[in-house]
């Protein structure tokens, strides 16, 4: 059994201030919350790190994204070093935003993917197919070839060290959802190629489902074998919503 994450991803929302609220908030409803089942993570802009650093007793902290490079003259990034330091253990990889708005290729996401490592952050690596690209039956042929360019020339010591999310293109931040069992599929499919790539870890990483998932859905895709948490925008701004979340997950 692997154990859940409930992995919010607030993307460019909220000030530190606002953080550092919600975080209060947060902390007084998981108090009288059944939460000892999963792990909550928030990825949340560099920003907000120093705000929210006093929470790591009871979630950990994430980036969404940074440089492959070590340090030096690269204005406006941010380095694993400057995460770690700020208290992220976690950073997420390869979004689909990140994809898409800054032209972000599978070469320069496995890069990420290597720093990060190097670093002792956990690289959540973002896959997933385009709503053409599923129209077209191309889906599963997109997504791992995406997962093996992406983690080419990797190892790691532990599952604990990598985790997948499988967030379908189409249905982030629309309120389309993958169905539960096109969702398992899929996270199948994954975990059939982290098998042949880490014999020895694959049926112990954590793979997510992103796109949509929200409180009236997340039961049935989380009861499925090879989906072990979700990576959730919209859902996770809210503290109620997130809880529910991480409810759904027992
Ligand atoms: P969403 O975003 O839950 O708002 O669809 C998910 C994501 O982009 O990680």
């Amino acid at each position: 059994m692997i154990r859940p994450l409930i992995a919010g991803n607030w993307k460019m929302n909220k000030v530190p201030t606002e953080a550092a609220t919600w975080l209060g908030d947060l902390k007084e409803k998981l108090k009288q919350t059944d939460a000892g089942h999963a792990d909550i993570l928030l990825c949340v802009p560099a920003t907000h790190l120093g705000a929210m650093v006093a929470a790591q007793g009871f979630l950990a902290l994430g980036g969404q994204d940074m440089s492959q490079h070590e340090s030096g003259a690269y204005t406006g990034e941010i380095s694993a070093a400057m995460l770690k330091d700020a208290g992220a253990s976690y950073v997420i990889v390869g979004h689909s935003e990140r994809r898409e708005y800054h032209k972000e290729d599978d070469a320069l996401l496995n890069a990420k993917v290597k720093k990060a490592l190097e670093h002792n952050l956990i690289p959540i690596l973002c896959v997933g197919e385009s709503e053409a690209q599923r129209d077209a039956g191309k889906a599963k042929d997109v997504v791992i070839a995406q997962l093996k360019a992406d983690l080419e020339g990797i190892s790691f010591a532990s599952a604990d060290d990598l985790v997948i999310a499988y967030e379908p293109i189409w249905a982030i931040g629309t309120g389309k959802t993958a169905t539960a069992d096109d969702a398992q599929e899929m996270c199948a499919a994954i975990r059939q190629t982290l098998a042949e790539l880490y014999p020895d870890q694959a049926s112990r990483i954590r793979i997510l489902y992103g796109g949509s998932m929200k409180p009236s859905n997340a039961q049935e895709l989380l009861s499925k074998a090879d989906i072990n948490g979700g990576l959730i925008g919209g859902a996770s701004l809210k503290t109620d919503d997130l809880l529910a979340l991480v409810a759904a997950a027992k």
